[in-house]
């Protein structure tokens, strides 16, 4: 099919001019929006492939702000088949202009030229062709345009009263990108680039030239607000993982068996402390408030506060796992070593992982209980007491 502007003997060259010179100022923070990411890679780079891998679209041309060079080397960089960016100017109107001016002076000028919103990642590839194949066609200028589903009224500014409802099957939403025959969008910019206008189709529709719309696309929505780049990107979070350390030691006394990790041990001696001593699970609720950097076990369990004399130390434990999914976190691994020559640990090493396990609602495969001798040294080793430490990781 011959189209009526291809010339003989030379296939139509279309270009695709992409205005990404603003500031993002809605949309706010240090990085202008087509620098942001979306899964990783940036609103620019995104709209730039659409162009560059779209079998009808023989240029693409970039228009950047005059001080971002860096950032579009950091976040865009060098892309197959995308031109050298072009500098834009204060408007966006200004912006287009100097790319056409750009186009104009390069080897080969454009038949066709595109003009799409940097801040338009989304724009599909039949969109692309539908505005192309208008254009082929004859079309002046072609622009993308969807119906209106809310109720548009006219309004007086100055007293926010209603003049009158518009007649809704009458109106579009339009969109870009915009297609033009270059020579006539050159010249319209040209011509009144003293004038402050909207879009492309604008400064045709000034010089009585005809506009035609195609079917827009409700998924090629411009970045205008952050909640339209938080919306878009599905990668999770962040979470880094934290590790909290706990240590206790308890004294013996006199007595007939010690708590240990929520077990009862028989022994020819007992634990001396405020509540039942259990210096694992001690050591283990202050690794946990430790990861969360929420104080120890003194300051959310007083030893001066009559309420946890002789108390069970699994309550402190499950109180601290509790403060976990508060702080919006997840208590991924559990490690404690008691060190002690006395009890003998080993045959209740089974029933204290199980009992961890349960509190703190864990797989027994995220739980580890050791124990150790110090080789007859110190006060563990002269069976003075028992000493335990502990580690506790939680992502958040
Ligand atoms: N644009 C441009 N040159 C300008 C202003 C805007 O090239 N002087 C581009 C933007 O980069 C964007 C498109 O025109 O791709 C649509 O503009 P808009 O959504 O308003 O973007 P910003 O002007 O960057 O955002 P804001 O108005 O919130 O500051
Ligand atoms: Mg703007």
């Amino acid at each position: 099919m011959t189209s009526m502007n291809e010339k003989p003997g030379s296939p139509p060259h279309v270009a695709a001019l992409i205005v990404a010179a603003g500031k993002g100022l809605r949309v706010g923070g240090p990085l202008p929006k087509q620098y942001r990411e979306i899964d990783g890679e940036s609103v620019l780079q995104r709209t730039l492939k659409a162009f560059s891998q779209h079998p009808e679209i023989q240029q693409v041309l970039p228009v950047i702000g005059a001080e971002d060079l860096p950032l579009y080397n950091e976040y865009v960089g060098a892309l197959d088949g995308v031109d050298t960016p072009a500098t834009g100017g204060n408007t966006r109107q200004q912006s287009v202009r100097n790319g056409l001016e750009t186009l104009a002076k390069a080897g080969q000028v454009p038949d066709i030229v595109l003009v799409h919103d940097g801040a338009r990642p989304f724009i599909s590839p039949e969109l692309i062709e539908r505005v192309v194949e208008a254009c082929l066609q004859g079309a002046a200028g072609v622009i993308p345009a969807t119906p209106v589903t809310d109720t548009i009224k006219l309004v007086n500014p100055e007293t926010e009263t209603i003049v009158k409802t518009l007649d809704r099957a009458a109106l579009r939403a339009v969109q870009t990108p915009q297609a033009f025959q270059f020579d006539l969008l050159l010249n319209a910019h040209r011509t009144l680039a003293e004038e402050s206008m909207t879009d492309d189709a604008a400064l045709l529709e000034a010089m009585n030239i005809t506009v035609v719309t195609v079917a827009g696309d409700a998924e090629n929505m411009k970045i205008t607000h952050s909640q339209d780049l938080e919306q878009q990107d599905s990668s999770p979070p962040i979470r880094l993982p934290r590790v909290g350390n706990g240590f206790d030691v308890h004294r013996f006394e006199a007595g007939d068996h010690v708590m240990l990790c929520g077990i009862k041990i028989p022994h020819n001696k007992s634990l001396a402390g405020h509540s039942d001593a259990d210096v694992g699970l001690h050591a283990l609720t202050d690794a946990i408030l430790g990861a969360l950097g929420q104080g120890d076990i003194g300051d959310h369990f007083p030893p001066t506060d009559p309420k946890w004399a002789g108390a069970s130390s699994d309550r402190f434990l499950a109180h601290a796992a509790s403060l976990v999914p508060e702080k919006g976190g997840q208590l991924v691994h559990v490690d404690v070593t008691l060190i002690c020559e006395r009890p003998k640990i080993g045959k209740y090493r089974a029933a204290m992982k199980a009992r961890v396990a349960e509190i703190l609602s864990l797989d027994e495969s995220c739980v580890s209980v050791k124990a150790t001798t110090t080789e007859g040294l110190g006060f563990t080793g002269r069976r003075e007491g028992i000493a335990a430490q502990a580690t506790a990781t939680v992502v958040i």
